[in-house]
C-alpha cells in the first residue's frame, strides 16, 4: 500500500519485547524501565495476526527487534510463524549477539534470512562501559556463530559516537577485510531516556570517510549509503538520520510489543491494535500507513526525536 506522499511500504520492524540483557546508554534510560505485565504484550498470535494483515497490505519484508529480541522466551516460534506467513519473502532479525551462539543455527532454521548485530567498539573497558552490563567477547563469539550458521547476509551496526569510538573507525571498518560483513555507521539519534550526550557526541558519518581515503563509493541499500575498502570482502555503510535524512524513500512501518504501530520513528504519534480481530487490525494499520508524515523534524542535539518512548522499546 502507499502512503499520502506515494512511497510503498513493504516493510514492517516488528519489536518483540522491550527488555534486553544490556543497556547501551544510546538507548536505555539510566534509570531501566518499567516492565509491561503480560497482558499489555501483544500474544504470538497476535503478532502473527498483525503480520499477515500487514502482508495482505503489500509488506514484503519484516524485521524482527527488540529490546533484544533473542531474550523473548518464543522468539524461534516467533520467527518460524512470521517466516511461514505468505507474502512476506524476507524474514530479518536485529540483535545485540550475545546471544547467537546457542541460536544462530536455530535461527537460521527457523527461516530468518539476514541478521544485524550491534558492535560499537573493538575495546573491552569501553564495550562494558557503553553497554552497562557486556562482554565484548560475547558479541564476538555471537558475530562469528552468525557467520558459521550460514545467514545470507550478516551487517554490523557501529553507532558512532563523538569522544567515544570515532578513532576505532579503521580498525571497526578493517572489520569488513576479516569478515564477510557489513559494517555500517550511524548516527547517534536523539532519544528520550538517551539526554546524557552532549552535542559533542553526535558527529556527522562523513567523517568515517576522513579517515578511509581508500574506501569506493557502491550503490545505496535501504537506508545506507555504501562503500568498499580494496581487497575487503563486505561494505562500509554510512547511516545519516540527522546530516542527510532518508524520509523521501521511507518503506517502514513499526509494531511495537505493546501493540502500537509508529507510523514515523521520530513522530509521537501511536496507534492501538491490541486486542483488535483481523478487520480491525487491517483498518488501524491502513490508518498508519496513511499517517505517515513526510518527514520529521529537525533533528539534532538540541532539536530532539519527537518520539516518546526510547529506543529500546521501538526497535530502531
Ligand atoms: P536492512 O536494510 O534490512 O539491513 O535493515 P535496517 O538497516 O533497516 O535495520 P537495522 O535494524 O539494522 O537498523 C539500522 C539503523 O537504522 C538503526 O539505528 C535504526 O534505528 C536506523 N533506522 C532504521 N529505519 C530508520 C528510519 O526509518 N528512520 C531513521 N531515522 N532511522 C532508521
Ligand atoms: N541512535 C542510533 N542508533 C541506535 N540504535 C539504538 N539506539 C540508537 C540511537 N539512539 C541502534 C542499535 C541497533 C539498531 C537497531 O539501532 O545499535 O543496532
Ligand atoms: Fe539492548 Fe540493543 Fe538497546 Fe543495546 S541497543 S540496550 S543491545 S536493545
Amino acid at each position: 500500500m502507499k502512503d499520502q506522499y506515494g512511497r510503498a511500504i513493504t516493510y514492517l520492524r516488528l519489536s518483540v519485547t522491550e527488555l534486553c540483557n544490556l543497556r547501551c546508554r544510546y538507548c536505555m534510560p539510566a534509570g531501566g524501565i518499567c516492565k509491561l505485565s503480560h497482558d499489555q504484550l501483544l500474544s504470538e498470535e497476535e503478532m502473527l495476526q498483525a503480520v499477515r494483515t500487514a502482508a495482505q497490505l503489500g509488506i514484503t519484508k519484516v524485521r524482527i527487534t527488540g529490546g533484544e529480541p533473542l531474550t523473548k522466551p518464543n522468539i524461534l516460534s516467533i520467527c518460524r510463524g512470521v517466516a511461514q506467513t505468505p507474502g512476506i519473502e524476507d524474514t530479518a532479525l536485529t540483535t545485540n549477539g550475545t546471544r547467537l551462539p546457542e541460536l544462530a543455527v536455530p535461527l537460521r532454521e527457523a527461516g530468518i534470512r539476514r541478521l544485524n548485530i550491534s558492535l560499537d567498539t573493538l575495546n573491552a573497558d569501553r564495550y562494558a562501559s557503553m553497554t552497562r552490563l557486556g562482554r565484548l567477547e560475547d558479541a564476538l563469539r555471537g558475530i562469528e556463530a552468525a557467520l558459521d550458521a550460514g545467514f545470507e547476509r550478516v551487517k554490523i551496526n557501529t553507532v558512532l559516537i563523538g569522544g567515544f569510538n570515532e578513532d576505532e573507525v579503521p580498525a571497526l571498518a578493517d572489520l569488513t577485510r576479516r569478515w564477510p560483513v557489513d559494517v555500517r555507521f550511524i548516527e547517534l539519534m536523539p532519544m528520550p531516556g538517551n539526554t546524557e550526550f552532549g552535542p559533542e557526541s553526535y558527529i556527522p558519518v562523513d567523517r568515517v570517510l576522513e579517515q578511509l581515503p581508500e574506501a569506493e563509493a557502491e550503490a545505496e541499500d535501504g537506508v545506507a549509503r555504501l562503500y568498499r575498502l580494496p581487497g575487503a570482502q563486505g561494505h562500509v555503510g554510512l547511516i545519516s538520520p540527522l546530516s542527510r535524512e532518508f524520509c523521501g524513500t521511507c518503506n517502514r512501518i513499526r509494531l511495537t510489543a505493546d501493540g502500537r504501530l509508529k507510523p514515523c520513528l521520530h513522530s509521537a504519534d501511536e496507534i492501538s491494535i491490541k486486542g483488535l480481530d483481523a478487520a480491525g487490525m487491517l483498518e488501524r494499520m491502513r490508518e498508519a500507513i496513511l499517517a505517515k508524515p513526510r518527514c520529521h523534524g529537525e533533528l539534532s542535539a538540541v532539536s530532539r526525536s519527537q518520539s516518546v518512548r526510547a529506543m529500546n522499546q521501538i526497535g530502531g
